[in-house]
């Protein structure tokens, strides 16, 4: 299918209609592998977790293997993880410390940043004339962000702080500590892995900013997973502090958060950790740095949110972050991140880490309800029958506004209140404007 020469759009955010081919065609998957993922800053991993010369880890560039390597010189590096010969994956672990990469096909070998050092039979088979400048494992630009790295194979795209425009300050709010301090997160070493027979953009969407979703976490809800020990997941209902309820979203670049904003600054500390008063003193604390630190911009409470287009994050409680790594129109694998903030007590740290656990991942409790949610869309993209209907994202619609009294949510933010589709309305304008070339709908200028 060519996207260009369709009749009627796939895509329509203006009256919130989109095609369900775009969840289940191939030939639409292949074409975003090179006109959105390889054009795009890919979140691929942390520092913490090469803190020393000579660390490296496995990670995924949307469908591409990387190797991920502090070098000798300290330098963080993301090295295509296939071998320049025949194409063989040269690093075969998923995390460690080496000098070197050596092909187990014909034994190329490659330093920690990719050069070509070692090449058997150079002198007899090459003449010693193969050019190892060439030859080395390729390499992505790659960005350093507040701890997060992030790589683009793309010679042309923009940089990355370009990329995110005014979703910067938000991507590095989530980096901070609880308490506000930059790079205050640590990754928790091991990565949660699993496959849903989904299309990637499912999961993304959702992330960027699905409130209405409630009804399918109800069980859950019941049980009363949080740690208030409520029976919701909704640990701000029981907040006497009052805010509105945001989704802002920044549609140059596709990125949104789902936020609290507070109606007053300085606010009371909201204890969501009542059952375990070393967290309950940690938070409360870092609730209060996080005030002076931020001033104006403590209002704002980051929830969570998306990186156009596969990374998405989970702060507050929760701090962790899904990558949705393509494999096939209808299929994805989701690489879970755990990350803690640096500075808080061993103990403080084993009950976040924990209760993640209860919460997500492949045993956890609330993600298994969205796995089975995206699982079951697919089956409604696939459908013949289903065809003569669009999905509908029709959800308070016309209502986001760019023009928010708090302008220093982002001058480029488009906000919308409440329980909305804003969000993935943005989401899918960004993805079918790199689909295509068209500009897209919701640009400042052309609602001036
Ligand atoms: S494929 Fe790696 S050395 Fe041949
Ligand atoms: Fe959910």
């Amino acid at each position: 299918m060519n996207l260009e020469s369709e009749d009627k759009p796939l895509i329509d955010v203006q009256s919130g209609m989109i095609d369900r081919k775009i969840f289940s065609d191939e030939n639409i998957f292949e074409q975003e592998m090179e006109r959105v993922f390889d054009k795009s800053w890919l979140f691929v991993g942390h520092e913490s977790l090469i803190p020393k010369n000579g660390d490296y880890f496995l990670s995924q560039a949307g469908r591409e293997p990387v190797v991920v390597t502090r070098d000798d010189e300290g330098k963080v590096n993301v090295l295509l993880n296939l071998c320049t010969h025949r194409g063989m994956p040269v690093c075969r672990y998923d995390r460690g410390n080496a000098k070197r990469f050596t092909c187990p096909y014909h034994g190329w070998t490659f330093s920690n940043n990719g050069e070509l050092t070692g090449l058997p039979l150079n002198k007899e088979g090459y003449e010693g004339k193969l050019d190892r400048s060439r030859w080395g494992m390729i390499k992505a630009r790659v960005a350093c962000y507040y701890g997060s790295i992030w790589a683009t194979f793309n010679e042309s795209a923009p940089s990355f702080e370009d990329s995110l425009g005014d979703m910067a300050f938000w991507l590095r709010e989530f980096m901070m500590g609880p308490d506000g301090e930059d790079d205050g997160l640590e990754a928790v070493e091991g990565i949660l892995k699993s496959e849903i027979p989904s299309n990637w953009k499912f999961g993304a969407e959702n992330t960027a900013g699905d409130l209405y979703h409630d009804v399918s976490h109800n069980s859950v809800q019941r049980v009363g997973i949080a740690l208030t020990g409520l029976r919701t997941r909704h640990v701000w209902n029981a907040d006497k502090n009052t805010f509105r309820t945001l989704n802002v979203a920044f549609p140059a670049g596709g990125h949104a958060i789902r936020a609290n904003l507070y109606d007053t600054p300085n606010r009371e500390y909201f204890s969501q950790w009542s059952q375990i008063p070393e967290a309950d003193e940690y938070f409360r604390n870092a609730h209060y740095a996080r005030q002076k630190r931020l001033g104006e911009k403590e209002r704002l409470l980051n929830r969570g949110g998306i990186v156009f287009p596969n990374f998405a994050y989970n702060s507050a409680n929760r701090t962790s972050a899904s990558v949705w790594v393509p494999r096939a129109a209808g299929r994805t694998e989701v690489w879970k991140w755990v990350f803690l903030p640096k500075n808080a007590p061993q103990v403080v740290k084993d009950t976040m880490r924990n209760y993640l656990l209860r919460y997500a991942g492949p045993a956890g409790m609330v993600e298994q309800d969205d796995f089975e949610n995206w699982h079951s869309a697919q089956v409604g993209s696939e459908s013949v029958a289903a065809e003569r209907l669009p999905m509908n994202y029709q959800l308070h619609i016309g209502h986001a506004k760019w023009a928010w009294p708090e302008p220093w949510i982002g001058e480029g933010a488009l906000v919308d209140e409440g329980v909305s589709e804003h969000a993935q309305r943005v989401f899918y304008d960004r993805w079918y404007e790199m689909m295509t070339g068209k500009p897209r709908v919701f640009r400042k200028e052309a609602a001036e």
